[in-house]
């Protein structure tokens, strides 16, 4: 059994989580141009609604809100209800990365990173599936990284909560698909966004936001759970992860220098 995918954007009803900038802000623009309803959201308004011009008010809805607030996500929800009558995708991009590794372990980071990155697409998750199933339609994809696979260099809070993320959708994914109901994991390696600006190494098969949005929309047209890219990095860390703990933990020492 193969879950759906979305043969083409034009007027489907999606709620981009995380629209402000970034690689919510490429997939924004290119389901505009696609075609698409879009609902921006996120903490920045001035930003959302920006974007917002390029499709206009009939195509876009502007919902501020923060991942942390379940009150301002049921607001957005029902906004977009009420507007549009439905959801057709959720895609969830929003997150956020400190680096922390063990001589700066910092639990109110942690806290706020698992809040964001793992609660915050449990929080949007929740509001949506009760129509999804009852209707046996619709879409939810989450970014998740690669960072999730399996334990890197600073990310004492991140990686445990894209790994988190990644069993969430795996899940999601074992409920959902006799239910109608497609789940998009959605793992990307390193991609150059404000995000990542503020990294102070070399980072491998680095690829542009359009780029990713270009393997995200790709991914959730052809109906794929496991959208991971680029392939040349998230491909070699999948080997990676299946090789017993000596080897592994060898081989991000001798290669991944921060
Ligand atoms: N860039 C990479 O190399 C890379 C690699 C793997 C995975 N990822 C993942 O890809 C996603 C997007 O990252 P990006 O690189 O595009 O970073 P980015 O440009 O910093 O974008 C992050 C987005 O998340 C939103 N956000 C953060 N905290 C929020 C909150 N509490 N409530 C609502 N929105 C919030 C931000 O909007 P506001 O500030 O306006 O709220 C912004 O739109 C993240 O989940 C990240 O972990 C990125």
């Amino acid at each position: 059994m193969k879950q759906k995918g979305i043969n083409s954007f034009a007027n489907q009803r999606i709620w981009v989580i995380g629209a402000s900038s970034g690689i919510g802000e490429a997939c924004t623009k290119a389901f505009i141009k696609a075609g698409a309803k879009v609902a921006l959201s996120s903490r920045r308004t001035e930003r959302l609604s920006t974007l917002a011009q390029f499709g206009g008010p009939e195509k876009t809805l502007v919902l501020p809100l923060d991942v942390t607030q379940q009150e301002q996500l049921n607001c957005a929800y029902q906004d977009i209800q009420e507007a549009w009558g439905g959801l057709d995708l959720l895609l969830f991009v929003s997150g956020v990365y400190t680096p922390l590794r063990a001589d700066n372990f910092n639990f109110d980071i942690a806290q706020k990173t698992i809040d964001a990155n793992l609660l915050g697409p449990m929080r949007a998750v929740g509001l949506v599936l009760p129509d999804m199933l009852k209707s046996h339609t619709g879409h939810i994809a989450i970014v998740g990284s690669v960072a999730g696979y399996s334990g890197l260099p600073k990310a004492l809070a991140y990686g445990p909560s894209k790994a988190g993320v990644i069993n969430f959708c795996e899940t999601l994914y074992y409920d959902l698909l006799p239910q109608g109901v497609s789940v998009h994991m959605i793992s990307p390696g390193f991609v150059a966004t404000e995000a990542t600006a503020q990294n102070d190494f070399e980072m491998p098969a680095l690829i542009t936001a359009d780029e990713a949005a270009k393997e995200i929309l790709a991914g959730i047209q052809s109906g794929e759970f496991d959208i991971h890219f680029p392939k040349r990095f998230s491909g070699f860390l999948k080997f990676l992860r299946i090789l017993p703990y000596p080897l592994y933990f060898w081989i991000v020492r001798r290669f991944v220098k921060i």
